[in-house]
């Protein structure tokens, strides 16, 4: 398997690295906007956030509005716990994504990019500020980019405040807004009325990074990574309880084990998968594959040791999004308050059968109605947490 880490210890580079993201947007300065569209839907790359939406279809739509202006909003949110790959990226690849974001553009007609960016990455502000007035200089953005008449694009940075709520597409753009940072109802999407009801693409920093890629080496050459429902590579942030944590490349496909083995984590007895909103995997399912079609994630592997209590785990995610629920709908402000005090309790007492199917239709009340994928990703944790290890809950009542 093809790993390659950097803050990790197998040593070799990202495929980040080893990019040339200005050859990709001089390639696409001679494309037309069906042409670019057409490249990265070819590539098969689906957005790296966590949903996994195809973004060359994403760009389809967007394209076909014919309001303007439209805009270009790169989430640097990154608020799932255990996440820290787009943290990298800006410090370390900001040019491919400022790269991605202009090809973007172009591509679906906008000229204005906006980097909402997480309120504990203002240390990074100052450097991306720097690497766009160099950008700016070079005529890699701005108007006329590299010289073409049809090709203007710039971006400014905004700052978020601290909600995780705001990574949520719709949320972030009523705080760009200047609004309590809450979900909007669907439809319409963003692509049809977003920023300032205008057409609007959203899309992940890891997600501009790879178009620079792509348009330099041909959609082919990421195509042919991964698997066929999920093709290319990806960064996972691995932390927790082994020995390598760091940022890890792999292809889609890898198993959780392969993971493991290569960060120092062989012992485990578990682990979280795509952060506080994704799925608690136990030892004995290690062999999944994490990829679209089977375990999705934003990128966040958190590794559980073998003395880890899992109740304890599970408390504190319900506690998080007790504390992140923007309190607009019913299932997710008194279902998180509700399922925390509940895993408190068990915590104490165990649980009863009767008590288990009350919390279990709580779960998927909020599931299923909670109004943004905050509440409905919300009790994922402490299901797959209760559904592996019920076991270890005083006298094993569950
Ligand atoms: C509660 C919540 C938090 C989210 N946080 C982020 C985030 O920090 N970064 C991100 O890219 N997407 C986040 N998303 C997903 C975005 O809503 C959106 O799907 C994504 O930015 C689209 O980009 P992509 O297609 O490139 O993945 C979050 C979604 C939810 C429901
Ligand atoms: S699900 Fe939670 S975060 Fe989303 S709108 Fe409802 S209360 Fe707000």
């Amino acid at each position: 398997m093809d790993v390659k880490t950097v803050h990790g210890f197998v040593g070799s580079k990202l495929s980040f690295s080893e990019a040339n993201g200005d050859a990709g947007l001089k390639k696409a300065a001679t494309m037309d906007a069906e042409a670019l569209i057409g490249a990265v839907s070819a590539s098969g790359l689906k957005g790296r956030g966590g949903a996994g939406f195809p973004t060359g279809m994403k760009w389809k739509f967007a394209r076909a509005e014919t309001r303007t202006p439209k805009y270009i909003i790169c989430n640097a949110d990154e608020g799932e716990p255990g996440t820290f790959k787009d943290r990298l990226i800006l410090s370390d690849f900001a040019d491919l994504v400022f790269a991605g974001m202009a090809i973007a553009g172009k591509a679906v007609g906008a000229e204005k990019g906006i980097l909402y960016l997480r309120a504990e990455y203002e240390w990074l502000h100052p450097h991306l500020d720097e690497v766009l007035a160099r950008r700016r200089k070079a005529g890699l953005l701005g108007p006329d980019i590299l010289g073409g008449k049809n090709f203007s694009f710039d971006i400014e940075i905004r700052m978020g405040a601290g909600a995780y709520v705001c990574g949520e597409e719709s949320a972030l753009i009523e705080s760009l807004e200047g609004k309590r940072g809450e979900a909007r109802n669907r439809m319409p999407f963003p692509v049809q009325a977003g920023y300032l009801g205008l057409p609007t693409v959203v899309n992940n920093v890891e997600t501009f990074a790879w178009v620079p890629c792509i348009l330099e080496k041909g959609p082919e050459w990421f195509s042919k990574m991964g698997t066929q429902k999920s093709p290319g590579a990806r960064l996972f942030s691995i932390s927790g309880d082994c020995k390598k944590p760091g940022i890890y490349e792999y292809p889609f496909g890898v198993s959780l084990r392969q993971l493991l083995k290569d960060a120092g984590g062989e012992n485990a007895k578990a682990v979280q998968v795509g952060g506080a909103s994704g799925t608690c995997v136990p030892a004995s399912k290690f062999d999944r594959k994490l990829a679209f079609e089977d375990l999705a994630t934003g990128g966040s592997i958190i590794v559980f040791g073998p003395d880890r209590d899992m109740f304890a785990v599970a408390e504190n995610f319900q506690q998080f999004f007790e504390e992140e629920s923007c309190g607009q709908c019913v299932p997710c402000r008194l279902g998180n308050m509700r399922l925390h005090e509940a895993i408190v309790k068990m915590r104490e007492e165990g649980l009863d059968a009767k008590g288990e199917m009350v919390l279990r239709r709580l779960a998927a009340t909020m599931q299923s109605a909670s109004k943004c994928g905050l509440g409905q990703s919300a009790p994922n944790a402490f299901l797959s947490i209760l559904d592996n290890f019920a076991g270890e809950l005083p006298r094993g009542k569950a």
